[in-house]
This record gives structure tokens, C-alpha cells and sequence, in this order.
């Protein structure tokens, strides 16, 4: 699959005390899980990924914090209160990650973020706090240098002949650490590439289809064909941007713009066949739910001296 490069995936595994956990009596340890949003198709398969990794490991209960933070933290105390041996938390807004660390430090409850990354001040409020999730920066470069190699091969790429190139940019949900630092890794690999850039517009569709589709309608009302290339966070945005585009005659004809996103979903995959989106970089959900719970599981066991603590790590090794 060409343009489906493989980011060195990484386990995060912040600094923190090497106190055992208390080991509670029963033979499962119990773990708690709540998810931003169970209708984020990415999150899905991070989801699923969880859920199959604590098959007959541990005993798992998963939440739908339904993109409310409030929501979430009453389910947060539920599992305190309820005695789970460890949390697997995708927080609903990564500043509120310090007040999680709080309420399960209180308990002595580790934590493991996915995917949403706490800020650094916050995970050193307490020893026990890890994050698993895909480095941001390399997601953003690998999707630009497919958009990059494309470019430089297709010369009617740059359709108006003025030798720069006019893109949008679909973001995801503000201040999340991949809409800021894909983006910002995206447009410098660009740079760094050699091609001079002229932003057209950009605006937030908080990762999803329709929002996508959208707002791509509005760019084309708005630039038409002077769009040269369309760089997504994520490959749900990406998806609806092709609809978008579909409906004013591209992908037809050989009418054609380049459209790159994040993440590998199946349906990304099927439209990367299908010759409508150009590029996607793998998000592995698989790794990153399998990863946190194994580090859950050493955590709930006391069997953290497993781990290697302090310095990122290779999801495979774990
Ligand atoms: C990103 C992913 C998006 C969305 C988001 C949710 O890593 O690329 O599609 O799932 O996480 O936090
Ligand atoms: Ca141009």
C-alpha cells in the first residue's frame, strides 16, 4: 500500500514513583474506562482494541463520557468509589486531565490517558499518570510528504502555473495535541520540501464527517478551483471533504484535487483504493488499546518495576 507510511508508534510512559500498587484480593484486577465520545469512529477502534486486550485479563467497564467533561468525572468518581484498581481515561478535554489526576491520587488509583495528551504540568502533579497515543508530529509530516511527493511528480498539480501551492486545512478540535501539532508538522514539511505555500482557508471540523463536508462546501463556494491540495487532521474530515468535492465534479472526468488525512480507518483505506483520497498515516488504534492496558494491568498489579519508566517506548515492546 504506497501511500500508507508507518509512524514509529510510541508508548509515553511518564515519569513516575516506582510505589507498588496495593494488590487487592480478587484474581481480576478491576479497571475503569471512560472514552471522550463513543461515536468518533477512530476511537472505536481504540475502544474495541481495549476491550479485546482485557478479555479474560481484567475485569473492564467502559464509559461514554458523550463529549461532556462533567460527565465524565462523575463516572471518574464512580469507578474511585467503586474501587477500581486502575483508570484508562481519553479525556473530553485534555485541561481537565489535572482534575482527574487529583481525583485518583486521592484514591491511589494509577492512571492511564489515550490518546488525549495531559499537559506536563498536570502529569506531575502525581507519580502514577501515563499516556499512550501516536506522536502528533509524525503524523503530521508523514500525510505532507505524501501531499509532498504528489506535487513534486505532478507538475498540472499546480493548476494556475504560479509555482506555489494553494491548500486548505480541515482541523480537528481545538488545543487537542493533534490538530495543533499535525498541523504545524504538516505545513513545515512542506516548507522543508521545498514548496512554497499559500493558505487559502482553514477552520475546525472537531474530526468529523459531516462538520468536514461542511466546510469544505464553504471553501469551494468560496475559492473553487483554485484549491490545489486539501490537508486534513484526520481522515473523517478528509472523507467528508471528498464528498464535498464529489459534489461539484471531482473525482470524475479526471477532474482531481489531492486530498491527505490521518488515522487509516477502513473507510479511508476503501476510498484510498478507490483513488479519492491520496494519502493516510496509520493511527494505530490496535497498539495504542492493547498498549494501555497492559500498562493498566502491571500498574493494577503492582508490577510496575516491568515497566520501563521515564522515556518513550515502543508500543511493540510492550
Ligand atoms: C485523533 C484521531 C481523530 C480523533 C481524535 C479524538 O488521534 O486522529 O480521528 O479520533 O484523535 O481525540
Ligand atoms: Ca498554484
Amino acid at each position: 500500500m504506497k501511500n500508507f507510511p508507518f509512524p514509529a508508534l510510541l508508548a509515553l510512559l511518564l515519569p513516575f514513583s516506582l510505589a507498588a500498587c496495593a494488590l487487592k484480593d480478587s484474581s481480576m484486577p478491576e479497571i475503569g474506562c471512560a472514552i471522550y465520545r463513543f461515536d468518533d469512529t477512530f476511537m472505536t477502534g481504540v475502544r474495541a482494541a481495549i476491550g479485546n486486550a482485557a478479555k479474560s485479563r481484567a475485569k473492564i467497564t467502559i464509559v461514554d463520557s458523550e463529549n461532556d467533561q462533567a460527565e465524565q468525572n462523575s463516572q471518574v468518581e464512580l469507578f474511585l468509589s467503586l474501587g477500581v484498581d486502575c483508570l484508562i481515561l481519553n479525556s473530553v478535554d485534555r485541561a481537565a486531565a489535572g482534575v482527574e489526576i487529583d481525583k485518583a491520587r486521592a484514591f491511589g488509583v494509577p492512571v492511564v490517558f489515550v490518546n488525549r495528551e495531559p499537559f506536563g504540568d498536570d502529569v506531575k502533579k502525581w507519580g502514577k499518570v501515563y499516556y499512550v497515543g501516536a506522536n502528533a508530529e509524525e503524523s503530521g509530516r508523514l500525510s505532507a510528504e505524501i501531499l509532498a511527493d504528489y506535487w513534486a511528480s505532478h507538475p498540472k498539480a499546480d493548476r494556475n502555473g504560479d509555482g506555489v501551492l494553494q491548500y486548505v486545512l480541515l482541523r480537528g478540535e481545538p488545543g487537542h495535541q493533534d490538530t495543533e501539532l499535525r498541523s504545524e508538522a504538516s505545513i513545515r514539511c512542506l516548507e522543508n520540501r521545498g514548496i512554497k505555500l499559500e493558505k487559502l482557508a482553514e477552520d475546525t471540523a472537531f474530526w468529523d464527517r459531516v462538520k468536514g463536508q461542511e466546510k469544505m462546501a464553504a471553501f469551494l463556494a468560496s475559492f473553487g478551483d483554485e484549491i490545489e491540495a486539501v490537508i486534513s487532521n484526520n481522515d473523517d474530515m478528509a472523507l467528508g471533504a471528498i464528498e464535498a468535492l464529489k459534489a461539484v465534479g471531482y473525482f470524475a472526468n479526471g477532474k482531481y484535487v489531492p486530498v491527505v488525512g490521518v488515522d487509516a480507518t477502513a473507510p479511508a483505506l476503501q476510498a484510498l483504493q478507490d483513488g479519492t483520497l491520496l494519502g493516510t498515516v496509520l493511527n494505530d488504534a490496535e497498539n495504542q488499546g492493547r498498549a494501555a492496558v497492559n500498562i493498566a494491568m502491571a500498574l493494577a498489579k503492582g508490577e510496575v518495576d516491568r515497566l520501563r519508566v521515564g522515556r518513550p517506548v515502543r508500543l511493540d515492546t510492550l
